[in-house]
């Protein structure tokens, strides 16, 4: 099956949105607009988490009402959306009815199963994680408890349903065998291996001690467990409980993308749920690393959350895009600093890229009456030659999450081209050989196409600010990698005057 279908977690809207919520957001993104350009169809789909105790709780304190609170803060992450230029094809809430059946109909499905069972829990909780907590995993501190994450935990005892997770030990660890990029990067897939290995209990999947939730089928004591109702989502937005429905049949089985702090819900939970239910598990599990800021763990308690609308304002949209992924290979944490945006944007894009384009495309502007004539032996070229023939490595850096990598290849072609621009020195065969010089700088500008189509999904802003560049490719869609064969057709560029791509920052 060639279509793609991607995901990100969805978020739960106790919170603004923050830095963290973005680089999963625009990760999918970039993947998405990648396949796209390859031709290859893909679907995006986003959301809000909106159920559970730590959202009722917050809409609490706040003096609202549970639902009039979640469509207020769902907004702000569909606002971040615009903001990110981010290319979704959905954007589901967990408080939709769509939603809300399907969550119902796949809990009904495990009952009849007997996937499900009625019983008592009594164990440790922590509300932040919305996450049950086993004894050894407990963290103690100043006479309190923690979890891995510094989550507190309080304690909970009530009646519940548990879904048969132990049974599913044996299954899952045969499937991360024969499936063995299902989770990536591999070290959290040895975690995962380890945790199921070590024996999984069952699990609780329902509460009765507040409302704010998805209805248990036919027991109106209890709601749904907040992470068995939101990882439906990804599914009750491609039309389940209809497993024929178009987007399902087209879509299913999908890629997650997710932080990997839940990496759990969605390599051990997730697919149990599925299996148990005769569906088929997820295709993979992506999982990134966290971002710090200046070294520090980013929390609202220290007060240094990054908020992406102060960051986009300073930097720029896709400088910010460029740096988070060419900064920190993905799956690895990563430092947020100054000074290592200030050094990316300077270096790279502004000196590198920018001033590059604005060099080659002034000089054509103003001397070649914007025109410049392209031959064969302009295709022929080097450095395009050998751009063309690294696209396989270049697409396997993106199927394998390695965005760093392929972000750096691409600038190392920049470098190879401002070193022939240097050799060249086109304005200085103005003079001595004008049709040498036309040679070079027609050779230069549809590397600088080819490299600004491979950066697109990265930098779809500027991308089209570049193509603008060129007048008359107007109607040759460049975001699609293929349609650089399109320019043969035309025997010129028309140039348009640029303006500088990128600013310095100080
Ligand atoms: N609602 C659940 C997901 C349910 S999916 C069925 C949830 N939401 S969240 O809003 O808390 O987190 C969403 C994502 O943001 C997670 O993937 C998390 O890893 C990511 N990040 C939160 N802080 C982060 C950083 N400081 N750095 C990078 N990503 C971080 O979990």
């Amino acid at each position: 099956m060639l279509n793609k279908y991607f995901t990100t977690p969805i978020y739960y809207v106790n919170d603004k949105p923050h830095i963290g919520h973005a680089y999963t957001s625009l990760a999918v993104d970039i993947l998405k607009r990648f396949y796209i350009s390859r031709g290859i169809d893909s679907f995006f789909l986003t959301g809000t988490d909106e159920h559970g105790q730590k959202v009722e709780k917050a809409a609490i304190d706040q003096g609202i009402d549970p639902l009039k609170f979640t469509n207020g803060v769902s907004q702000n992450f569909r606002d971040l959306s615009d903001l990110l230029n981010l290319s979704n094809d959905d954007f589901i809430r967990t408080t939709e009815e769509r939603h809300k059946i399907s969550a119902q109909n796949l809990w009904k499905v495990l009952l009849e199963k007997d996937e499900i069972y009625l019983s008592k829990y009594s164990g440790w909780y922590s509300v932040r994680d919305e996450a049950f907590v086993s004894e050894n995993e407990i963290v103690e501190k100043d006479g309190k408890k923690y979890n891995g994450f510094g989550s507190e935990l309080s304690w909970v005892e009530e009646e519940s349903y548990f879904f048969r997770l132990s049974k599913w030990q044996d299954k899952l660890l045969k499937f991360y065998k024969e499936n063995t990029d299902f989770i990536v990067p591999k070290s959290r897939a040895n975690e995962v291996i380890k945790f199921v290995e070590s024996g999984l209990k069952d699990l609780s999947v329902s509460r009765t001690t507040f409302k704010w939730g998805i209805g248990v089928p036919n027991n109106k004591n209890h709601i749904i467990y907040v992470w068995l109702d939101a990882l439906t989502n990804y599914i009750s937005a491609l039309g389940y409980p209809e497993t024929e429905a178009d987007l399902f049949k087209k879509y299913w089985p999908g890629i997650h993308v997710v932080g990997k702090d839940i990496i759990r819900f969605h390599a051990i939970f997730w697919p149990a749920f599925l299996m148990a239910a005769d569906l088929s598990p997820p295709k993979q599990i992506v999982a990134h690393g966290w971002w710090t800021n200046e070294g520090q763990k980013i929390s609202k308690s220290l007060g240094n959350v990054i908020d992406p609308n102060e960051l986009i304002n300073v930097y720029g949209l896709d400088s910010i895009r460029y740096f988070l992924f060419r900064e920190v290979p993905f799956g690895n944490d990563g430092d947020f600093s100054k000074l290592a945006i200030k050094n990316r944007i300077n270096g790279e894009l502004a000196n590198n890229y920018g001033n590059l384009i604005q060099r080659i495309i002034s000089f054509i502007y103003k001397n070649l009456e914007q025109n410049i004539e392209l031959t064969a032996e302009n295709y022929d070229f080097d450095i395009l030659k050998q751009i063309n023939k690294s696209e396989a490595e270049l697409f396997k850096f993106i199927e394998n999450y390695k965005f760093d990598e392929y972000l750096k290849k691409l600038f190392l072609f920049m470098n190879d081209l401002n070193n022939y621009v240097d050799k060249t020195a086109p304005w200085a065969l103005k003079k001595t050989d004008p049709e040498e010089m036309k040679r070079v700088l027609a050779n230069i500008s549809l590397c600088i196409i080819r490299v600004t189509q491979y950066l697109s999904p990265f930098m779809p802003l500027k991308s089209k600010e570049v193509f603008k560049l060129f007048d008359n490719l107007d109607d040759i869609d460049l975001f699609h990698f293929d349609n650089f064969e399109k320019i043969k057709s035309l025997n010129h560029f028309k140039i348009n005057k640029p303006e500088p791509l990128f600013t310095k920052i100080e």
